[in-house]
């Protein structure tokens, strides 16, 4: 059996972890995992079925059952194309409170690691590394300063045409970041195996190309 290669990139929101993850995957011909979406999706899937974000067992159950397709750049909930509706600030943060619930994580488990292939995989979130991935041949953490991250998100915005404010931004990215470093399962927290990648300075192609060499000269 050939052996299953996994690049596993974990960070805070905003990071840039999912550019990069995208770059290297592109490069290496590689399938890309995007983590963070599956919480979104449980999200919006519980929001849609009116079930509020902390009710542990029936948020499991959804998350068990989502009914998800990745094509290309479009993700389909149900058959409906909700690329842009799971990117919502309020999902955002639905996505991290539902996070913090252990049947949640755990239904969401084997649907992330079907994700691994013969032609590879580069799977970016927050326990990549240390819960999901834990023998991926690769494991890199990215980060970058709370204030480079919220002009990031901010851009992104305003790119989408979307208001946006920077304080409020700032704002939400420091209280998901303590909710995502503060739950008791599966924290964010670099991994004693990873390689840190602090981006704040970085273009995103320095970046992707820092984790191909990287890659490149892994033992
Ligand atoms: O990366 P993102 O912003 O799309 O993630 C949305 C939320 O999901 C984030 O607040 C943390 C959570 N998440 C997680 O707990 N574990 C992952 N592997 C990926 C995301």
């Amino acid at each position: 059996m050939s052996q299953e290669l996994v690049i596993a990139i974990d960070g805070p929101s905003a990071s840039g972890k999912g550019t990069v993850a995208q770059g290297v995957a592109r490069e290496l011909g590689f399938a890309y995992l995007d983590s963070g979406a599956l919480y979104r999706l449980t999200a919006l899937a519980a929001q849609l079925k009116n079930i509020a974000w902390d009710n542990e067992v029936e948020v499991a159950v959804i998350a068990a059952a989502l009914d998800v397709e990745f094509i290309g750049e479009q993700i389909y909930l149900s058959g409906d194309d909700v690329t842009l509706a799971i990117r919502a600030e309020e999902i955002g943060s639905g996505a991290s409170q539902v996070a913090a619930l252990p049947q949640v994580r755990a239904a969401l488990l084997q649907r992330q690691r079907a994700f691994v292939g013969e032609q590879g995989l580069v799977a970016d979130g927050r326990d990549m590394a240390s819960v999901v991935f834990p023998s991926a041949q690769l494991k890199v953490f990215l980060t970058a300063s709370a204030e480079i991250r919220a002009e990031r998100r901010f851009k992104q915005l305003i790119a989408r045409g979307e208001l946006a404010d920077l304080a409020a931004i700032t704002a939400d990215l420091l209280a998901r970041d303590e909710r995502d470093r503060a739950r008791t399962v599966a924290p964010l927290e670099q991994a004693a195996d990873a390689l840190l990648l602090e981006t704040s300075s970085l273009t995103a192609n320095e970046a992707i190309a820092q984790v191909l060499a990287w890659w490149q000269s892994r033992a």
